[in-house]
């Protein structure tokens, strides 16, 4: 099937102005064979597969009354699998509460217009979420398979506020990702609604040729209690991602690349709240090979953060800096990032680079620098303010040693200060500063 491209344009117009809760108009079934023209401005770097046509329709029952869903979910699947859609009725509201395996999808549409929530039972969780093993993350759900759409517009909600309470009380607990994809080859997820995750709102592994597109998030704690690690995105061992168009409000970073992540573009997005967009934390653990390349971060709002634009690497020797954050050793390459256009507002750090992430002791680091390179990276067009956090500081590019980092490209920044002044005041350590057109206070 194909459509025209005004109706591709209209999509996109009406994605790219955040009306996430009017998207639910956007015709879904049209989105799919359009998944490579629908990523704008910028193209992924593959093409997408194609999305073959749904010809069936299975609408999921709920009880309604917070008794657990997930069987009706099951069964719907089941049915409509290999070329049909399920939908989650407007004007319904499910729970669930058994951990879904549905790694099994091929050929369907999830339309999920109506409200999903996870129960609170944080005991039946922590021993039933599915285990993904890198940094002991766990996942209500994992969705998985081949030609999969998600979307509808309606909101899954983890009930995070149980988790961030306990998370508070002991730091090892296994609170569960929102959104767990795992093993996903082509795709579409969006529009929907995040809310109120445990902890990350999406991870995604293992994946080629997804594309997230008009995804709102947002959830604080209710309580003194701040929500904690609450990543929009955590990408791992995957190729071919495209994200955009999406608002997230949240508390740690906005999208972050983890290892082995390749050819991803993200565009159009509106943080606020978090740690910027990161590439990383990599280097964590030691004999293991990290790997993140090919990279284009474009069109970035970024209020109320730490960062802007960030990549944070582990020093070569390991270090605890707190009970669930400790690390440091391993080695690979980050290679061919670029972070064009991105405007910041009440940002510590418009960019920050650090090859001592996780080491409070900038000594040891330099003795053992990063067994894990740098190379070939832009950051140009990005302005603003900043918080005044570093003032007169504005950003931050450390290497633990000049034998790790080359060509690190910074041009066009125009930052300043909530005093003004001081424009540009960058530390620079350990890197060629002749290709940095910003003012080094060190070097
Ligand atoms: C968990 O959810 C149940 C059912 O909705 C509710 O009765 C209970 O108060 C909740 N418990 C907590 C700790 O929020
Ligand atoms: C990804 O695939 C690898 C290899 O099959 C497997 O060992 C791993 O458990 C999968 N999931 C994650 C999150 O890495
Ligand atoms: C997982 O948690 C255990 C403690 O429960 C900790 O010892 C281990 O280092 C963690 N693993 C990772 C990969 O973070
Ligand atoms: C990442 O890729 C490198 C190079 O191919 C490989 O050695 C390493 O085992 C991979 N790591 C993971 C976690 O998949
Ligand atoms: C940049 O992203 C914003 C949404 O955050 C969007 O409104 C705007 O049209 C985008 N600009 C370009 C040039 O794509
Ligand atoms: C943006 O983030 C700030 C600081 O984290 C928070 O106070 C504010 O409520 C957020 N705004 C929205 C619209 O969620
Ligand atoms: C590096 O990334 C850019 C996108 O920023 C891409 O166009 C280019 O092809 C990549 N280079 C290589 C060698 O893959
Ligand atoms: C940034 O935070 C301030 C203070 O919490 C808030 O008033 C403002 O709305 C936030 N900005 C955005 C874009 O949410
Ligand atoms: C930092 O590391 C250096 C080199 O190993 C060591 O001499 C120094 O005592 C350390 N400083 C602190 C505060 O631990
Ligand atoms: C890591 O770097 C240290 C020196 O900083 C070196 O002794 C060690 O062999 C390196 N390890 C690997 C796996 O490259
Ligand atoms: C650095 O980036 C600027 C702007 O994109 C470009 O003009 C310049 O050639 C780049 N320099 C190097 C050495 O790559
Ligand atoms: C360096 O700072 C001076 C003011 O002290 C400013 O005029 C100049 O534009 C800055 N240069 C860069 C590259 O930001």
């Amino acid at each position: 099937m194909k459509i025209s491209s005004s109706l591709i344009q209209a999509t996109c117009l009406l994605l790219s102005l955040g009306a996430v809760s009017d998207a639910r108009s956007v015709t879904p079934a049209a989105k799919g064979y359009s998944r490579t023209e629908a990523c704008k401005p910028h193209h992924p770097f593959k093409p997408f597969p194609p999305s073959q046509p749904r010809t069936k329709t299975c609408h999921v029952s709920s009880h309604g009354d917070g008794r657990d869903d997930a069987k009706y979910i099951l069964s719907a699947l089941k049915k409509c699998n290999n070329g049909g859609k399920v939908v989650f009725d407007a004007d319904k509201h499910y729970t669930i509460g058994t951990a879904l395996d549905m790694t099994f999808l091929k050929n369907v549409d999830l339309d999920i217009q109506g409200y999903i929530q996870f129960t609170n039972d944080t005991d039946y969780w922590q021993a039933n979420a599915f285990k993904q093993v890198y940094q002991n993350a766990t996942t209500f759900f994992q969705l998985g398979g081949e030609d999969v759409n998600v979307y509808g517009g309606g909101t899954l909600d983890g009930n995070g506020q149980v988790w961030y309470d306990l998370y508070a009380e002991d730091a090892l607990i296994l609170r569960p990702v929102l959104f767990g994809v795992l093993g996903l080859n082509g795709g579409t997820i969006g529009p929907l609604n995040l809310r109120y995750s445990p902890q990350w709102y999406n991870f995604i592994a293992n994946s080629t040729n997804v594309l997230y597109e008009g995804i709102d998030i947002a959830g604080y704690s209710k309580d003194s209690i701040v929500a904690k690690n609450t990543d929009g995105w955590d990408i791992y061992r995957s190729s071919n991602i495209v994200i955009q168009d999406s608002v997230i409000n949240n508390g740690d970073d906005c999208v972050s690349f983890k290892p082995n992540v390749t050819d991803i573009i993200v565009q159009n997005l509106h943080c606020n709240g978090s740690h910027g967009i990161s590439v990383g934390s990599l280097g964590q653990y030691v004999g293991e090979v990290d790997i993140v390349e090919n990279v284009l971060v474009y069109n970035i709002s970024m209020f109320n953060a730490s960062d802007g634009a960030r990549i944070k690497v582990w020093p070569g020797v390991s270090s605890a800096l707190s009970e669930d954050l400790q690390g440091g050793g391993g080695s690979g390459m980050v290679k061919n990032i670029t972070y064009d256009t991105m405007y910041i507002e009440n940002v510590d750090y418009a960019i920050e680079v650090t090859q001592c992430y996780g080491q409070s002791n900038l000594t040891l680091c330099n003795e053992f620098p990063s067994n894990l390179t740098i190379s070939d990276v832009t950051f140009k067009n990005i302005h603003g303010t900043t918080s005044g956090k570093y003032d007169p500081v504005v950003g931050t590019i450390v290497c633990s040693s000049p034998d790790v980092c080359s060509d690190i490209n910074v041009s066009d920044i125009a930052v300043t200060n909530p005093t003004g002044g001081d424009y540009d005041a960058f530390t620079c350590t350990n890197v060629d500063d002749t290709l940095l057109a910003v003012n080094c206070t060190s070097s």
